[in-house]
């Protein structure tokens, strides 16, 4: 009986095991209740007195075996199936790298910081105003009364009625500035903000933009203030070759009013399509504020003047970064915004 089982696993052992099922069969052959060694133990009992002794030490010798067997098998298995494993996991070291998107910083909000920078060095304050807006203050206390034609051209979103509304631009915060100065000088203030008006968005016009406005309010101020800092403030943004022009123009709340104008930084005032071939650009609306409107806010025209200005934003940061579309700024698909991403140049 025993020469039987040594035969068998003789046999067995000569076999190579590639994987744990068939390594288990086996075990289950020679040692599960049923099993070939289990059944020799279990035959001991039966075996006369004399050659008990030997033929549990000849059981035990095969059962070794058979252990000895079966762990030196089962660890090969196990090695192999790790390798496997390491080999199909192992590491590409030329695959590229997974990219992290860096974000950068707004253009607009970095263009309102530059401007800010220029000004605050000049004394001047930055302040905030409301967004939702009186009719008073963005129309009224600016000289441009109820049924003036100069209201078509701003036309906006209202709240309440007609005389709450989405601010059209930020030249009432000189109103508010001047009524909160109580006839104190100097008034030193520029104000960045969102701006609303009823106009259908398309590459040049966006029914929500950013205005900055400007005022001075203070001793024999002139025009040629208003030039030196406008000088100052584009010679800052676009480089010591840009120069600034004066140009007769009308609004409502400054007497004389000008444009503005900037020496095209794209073609560096050569001509050529985004200035239209003129070599400037406009940029600002501006002038000496109305004696009108100091009057109504409580400064009196006989002994202070200022000067005021405004201009949109995002005008600026398009001319700077060369973006042709002004949606680009409100698009929140990162796809297109992404070519404006850029690493600070300072
Ligand atoms: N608020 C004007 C506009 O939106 C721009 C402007 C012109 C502002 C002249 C001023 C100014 O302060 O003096 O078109």
């Amino acid at each position: 009986m025993i020469e039987e089982v040594k035969e068998k696993l003789n046999e067995d052992l000569k076999k190579t095991f590639q994987d744990t099922k068939s390594l288990e069969d086996l075990k289950v052959k020679y040692l599960s209740k049923n099993g070939l060694i289990t059944k020799l133990n279990s035959h001991i009992k039966d075996v006369p007195n004399e050659e008990k002794r030997e033929f549990g030490m000849k059981v035990n010798e095969i059962k070794n075996e058979f252990n000895n067997f079966y762990n030196e098998q089962k660890e090969k298995i196990e090695r192999e199936i790790l390798n496997k494993k390491l080999e199909n996991e192992s590491i590409d070291i030329t695959l590229p790298s997974t990219k992290i998107p860096v974000g950068a910083p707004n253009i607009l909000e970095k263009l309102i910081e530059e401007v800010e920078e220029v000004f605050m060095s000049m004394g001047y304050d930055v302040v905030d105003g409301p967004e939702v807006e009186l009719d008073k203050y963005n129309f009224e206390m600016l000289n441009i009364p109820k049924g003036h034609p100069a209201r078509d051209a701003q036309d906006t979103f209202y709240i309440e009625g007609e005389e709450i509304l989405l601010r059209s631009q930020t030249s009432p915060v000189q109103v508010r500035t001047m009524l909160k100065g109580k006839g104190e000088v100097p008034i030193r203030m520029i104000c960045p903000g969102k701006t609303y008006r009823r106009d259908d968005d398309d590459a040049s016009h966006s029914h929500q933009f950013m205005q900055i406005e400007g005022l001075l309010v203070d001793n024999n101020i002139s025009l040629s203030d208003l030039k030196g800092t406008m000088n100052i403030l584009f010679k800052r943004l676009f480089g010591d070759k840009c120069e600034v022009r004066f140009r007769p123009s009308y609004y409502q709340f400054t007497e004389p009013s000008v444009e503005v104008d900037v020496t095209c930084v794209n073609c560096g005032g050569k001509g050529c399509s985004v200035c239209k071939h003129t070599g400037w650009v406009t940029v600002v609306g501006a002038g000496i504020v109305h004696p009108h409107v100091l009057e109504m806010s409580g400064y009196d025209p006989n002994i202070w003047s200022g000067f005021a200005f405004g201009f949109g934003a995002e005008r600026l940061a398009m001319m700077k970064y060369g973006i042709d579309d002004i949606r680009v700024f409100y698009n929140t698909d990162l796809r297109e915004t992404k070519i404006f991403d850029r690493e600070d140049e300072e």
